[in-house]
């Protein structure tokens, strides 16, 4: 059976360790078939190394996606490895410490707009970059942390979540008329390096844990990069604008019993 990804061509962001969401997505899609091009942040030898623990090793493009001449550059970039994208994975986020921890009424602006600006801005960003690349049929996702509520310590990541979840509704009104889905997959909390920097990050892990109806398993990122292979693929022709949570159901339930 050909697999669910088979000769898709899809431009991953968002790998520095192999905790990395973007890493478990990118090591399925390979397995289901994919071509994939990686983009990485600042420490490039490192996402190399990293890469090379995928199935099948995989070109790095460096990216920071609120430096505007490797956005410009991007397109070019990614064609010298594959002539077209089928899909991209938004998998980043950042927030200067300020912003994360429990100081929500001190965070300065500067602050906040760096964290909007790396993790809510740099998605539209992104897809435009990826625009010359894409046609119909083509597949945007990003990775969320559900916003429709306030949590502790997570603060003004919230409101870039927020923001996020808003701009790919906007994306997805801007993108459907050319065949382009935009969708969001809010995973539960996972042990990653992005994870491990919010100081009292614990909090969500125990009440998430005894809340899902499913359970969480915080070391399991496949389950979100498995969502990510989902929504890039064929398999969900109709679907824009959505956030498919991916974490056990906890956005489902009110108390624990
Ligand atoms: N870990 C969690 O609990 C969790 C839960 C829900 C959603 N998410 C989201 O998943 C995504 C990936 O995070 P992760 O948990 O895999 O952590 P991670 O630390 O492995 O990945 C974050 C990535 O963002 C990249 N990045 C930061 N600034 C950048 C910039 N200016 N330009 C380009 N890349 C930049 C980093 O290099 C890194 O690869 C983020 O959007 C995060 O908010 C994480």
């Amino acid at each position: 059976m050909a697999g669910l990804l088979e000769g898709k061509r899809l431009l991953i962001t968002g790998i520095i360790t192999d905790q990395s969401i973007a890493f478990a997505a990118a090591k399925l899609a390979q397995e289901q078939g994919a071509k994939v091009v990686l983009t990485g942040f600042g420490r490039l030898s490192l996402v190399e190394r990293i890469a090379k623990r995928l199935p099948e090793e995989a070109p790095v493009i460096e990216l920071d996606v609120t430096n505007q001449e490797h956005l410009d550059g991007l397109a070019d970039k990614v064609r010298e490895h594959v002539d077209g994208l089928d899909g991209v994975l938004h998998s980043i986020a950042f927030a200067p410490a300020s912003c994360l921890g429990g100081d929500f009424l001190t965070a300065p602006w500067e602050d906040v707009a760096t964290a909007v600006h790396v993790s809510t801005f740099s998605f539209k960003s992104l897809a435009v970059a990826c625009l010359p690349l894409m046609g119909p049929g083509g597949s945007i996702v990003g990775l969320d942390f559900d916003a429709t509520r306030a949590y502790p310590v997570y603060d003004w990541m919230g409101v870039a979540k927020a923001g996020l979840e808003s701009t790919s509704r906007y994306l997805a009104r801007e993108l459907g008329p050319r065949g382009i889905r935009v969708n969001l997959v809010a995973a539960g909390p996972l042990r990653t390096m992005a994870a491990k920097s919010i100081p009292g990050f614990a909090v969500f892990e125990d009440t998430w844990s005894k809340a899902a109806p499913l359970g969480w398993d915080l070391y399991d990122q496949a389950a979100a990069g498995k969502a990510c292979c989902a929504l890039m693929s064929d398999w969900f022709p109709a679907t824009t604008g959505e956030i498919v949570h991916v974490d056990g159901g906890y956005h489902a339930i009110g108390g624990v019993a």
